[in-house]
C-alpha cells in the first residue's frame, strides 16, 4: 500500500476511535459547563473527570455505554470500579461529576 494510502488509512482508524469514544465519554460541552456551574464544579474537573474515564476506566475493558450508570447498582459499581482502578479519592470525586454531568446533558 502506497504511503499516503496508509497515513490516510490511519487517520480514519483514528477518526472510527474518536467516534466511538465521544458516544460513551462524551467531550466537555457547553451544556456540560452550564450544569456544572450551577453545581459548582469547576470546568477543570469535569476536564479531569472525562480523562480518567477515558484512561483509567478503559485499562481492563472497553468503555461500557453511559446508560449502565443510570442503573440502581451502578453507584455500588462505580465504588467496586474506582477501588480497581486504584483512584484516589480525588479523582474518583472527579469521575463521578463528569458522568453525573455528562448523563444529564445528553
Ligand atoms: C482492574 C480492572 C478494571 C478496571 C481498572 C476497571 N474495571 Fe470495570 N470491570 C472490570 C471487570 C473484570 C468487570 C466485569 C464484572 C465484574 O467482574 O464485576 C467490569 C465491569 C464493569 C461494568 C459493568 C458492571 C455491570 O454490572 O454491568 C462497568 C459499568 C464498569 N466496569 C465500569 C468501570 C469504570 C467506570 C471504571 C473506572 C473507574 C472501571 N470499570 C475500571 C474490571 C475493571
Amino acid at each position: 500500500m502506497p504511503l499516503t494510502r496508509k497515513i490516510a488509512a490511519g487517520f480514519l482508524f483514528l477518526l472510527a476511535g474518536c467516534a466511538v469514544d465521544s458516544r460513551n465519554a462524551p467531550p466537555v460541552s457547553a451544556g456540560m459547563l452550564a450544569v456544572a456551574a450551577r453545581r459548582h464544579v469547576a470546568p477543570a474537573t469535569l476536564a479531569t473527570g472525562r480523562a480518567i474515564y477515558a484512561r483509567r476506566c478503559t485499562e481492563c475493558h472497553s468503555l461500557q455505554p453511559m446508560e449502565k450508570f443510570d442503573a440502581p447498582k451502578a453507584a455500588g459499581v462505580l465504588e467496586d470500579m474506582s477501588r480497581r482502578a486504584k483512584l484516589n479519592s480525588a479523582d474518583q470525586r472527579a469521575l463521578l461529576d463528569y458522568l453525573r454531568i455528562a448523563r444529564e446533558v445528553r
